[in-house]
């Protein structure tokens, strides 16, 4: 084949995929020819073009990526002009028959910690909005029945509209966003018993009109209840983020936290240590993680700024977004997508034979 792409200048596919394969994806540990990344490569005489398809785009290294490949293939005799294109495709998570399917939805993170009040919903939203700002198409279910945060963060005062039997989420910053909170009058409790709540959460997945989402975030509530034991039972989980702040009290409880879904084999994709700094501390997040053998995914500051914007309707990451904790919370999405892709090939991948086996190692 490589006869009819050989141009006069000798430029072959051949040659130009030999020198990419030695661009390695630093998460996958695997170079990008053999990934597969490659695609759409023309050669006319002097001029290459191709694509590079990664699993993320909100892949922290593209444009380091983007170099190389362009510096490699202009390195070679006859090659006069490199056009790169950066792509994406987020690959879809290994669903097991028992869980609830939620077709066009390609992987569902569930954010959480064993304690209240650390910044689960601030973590959420912020990660969200950061993933959709990156390219990814993002959904976000407020699973705190009875204390929901994310419509304030949001901003949303819109009641989702209904389509027939289905509820179409209310979109804002780039995110399809679902919560208890649009129901139910913010003065109002919620009094609800434990077949309610499952009820409501398991209609929040499967009765939401969500479309086609890369990645669909479930805010959490604190602790270890009837919320939780839906979400981990039947929620196609492809992963669990789990938060925590440097305090030792916070800290006892995130590890049950992560236990819960180590226990019912969900890969735990790291622990996040918000407000980290001299007030609290910090360290606490990174040791949690080593103990448990599970990737720290990066500390965010404590910071006003992220109190204010979340009263005001904007996370951080978008009304100040070169703060220090806009920049924190960037770089935790790009860690969290990263991970996320180094589980697809561990866990989800159709050639990991024994996933329980894997998960327990
Ligand atoms: N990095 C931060 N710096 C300063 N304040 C923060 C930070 N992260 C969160 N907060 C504030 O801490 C409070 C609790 O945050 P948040 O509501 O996100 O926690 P939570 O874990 O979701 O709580 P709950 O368990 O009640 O659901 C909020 O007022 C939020 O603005
Ligand atoms: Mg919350």
């Amino acid at each position: 084949m490589g006869v009819f792409f050989r141009s006069k200048n000798n430029v072959t596919e051949s040659g130009v995929l030999k020198v990419l394969s030695q661009v390695m994806d630093p998460d996958l540990g695997k170079d990008i020819v053999t990934l597969g990344f490659i695609k759409n490569l023309k050669i006319d005489e002097s001029k290459v073009s191709f694509s590079v398809e990664l699993t993320t785009p909100a892949c922290p290294v593209k444009e380091d990526l983007k170099k190389q490949c362009e510096d490699l293939v202009r390195g070679l005799e006859g090659v006069e002009s490199v056009q790169v294109t950066m792509t994406a495709q987020v690959r879809q998570a290994y669903v097991a028959p028992s869980k609830l399917a939620l077709p066009g939805v390609k992987n569902v993170i569930a954010i959480a910690s064993g304690k209240g009040g650390v910044g689960k919903s601030t973590v959420t939203a912020n990660l969200a909005v950061a993933l959709a700002r990156a390219g990814a198409k993002v959904g976000l279910m407020d699973a705190d029945i009875y204390g929901p945060s994310i419509p304030l963060m949001f901003g949303i005062t819109d009641k989702p509209m209904m389509e027939g039997d289905t509820v179409i989420p209310v979109e804002k910053h780039g995110v399809r966003v679902i919560s208890m909170g649009f129901f139910i009058p913010e003065d109002q409790p919620v009094v609800w018993r434990g077949p309610m709540v499952h009820g409501a959460l398991t209609q929040f997945l499967t009765q939401v009109k969500w479309g086609d989402l890369d990645y669909l975030l479930i805010d959490m509530p604190p602790g270890t209840g009837d919320a939780q034991l839906t979400i981990s039972q039947n929620a196609p989980l492809s992963g669990a983020v789990i938060v925590t702040t440097p305090q030792q009290v916070s800290l006892i409880d995130a590890r049950k936290g992560l236990k819960m879904f180590q226990s019912v084999q969900v890969p735990v994709l790291g622990v996040v240590e918000n407000m980290s700094g001299f007030v609290f501390g910090r360290g606490g997040g990174q040791k949690l993680a080593e103990e448990n053998g599970v990737p720290f995914l990066g500390s965010i500051p404590i910071d006003p700024r992220v109190v204010e914007s979340g009263d005001s309707g904007t996370p951080v990451v978008a009304s100040f977004s070169n703060s220090e904790s806009g920049n924190a919370f960037r770089i935790l999405a790009s860690r969290v997508a990263s991970e996320l892709s180094i589980a697809h090939s561990k866990y989800h991948s159709p050639v990991a034979k024994d996933l329980s086996m894997e998960w327990q190692s």
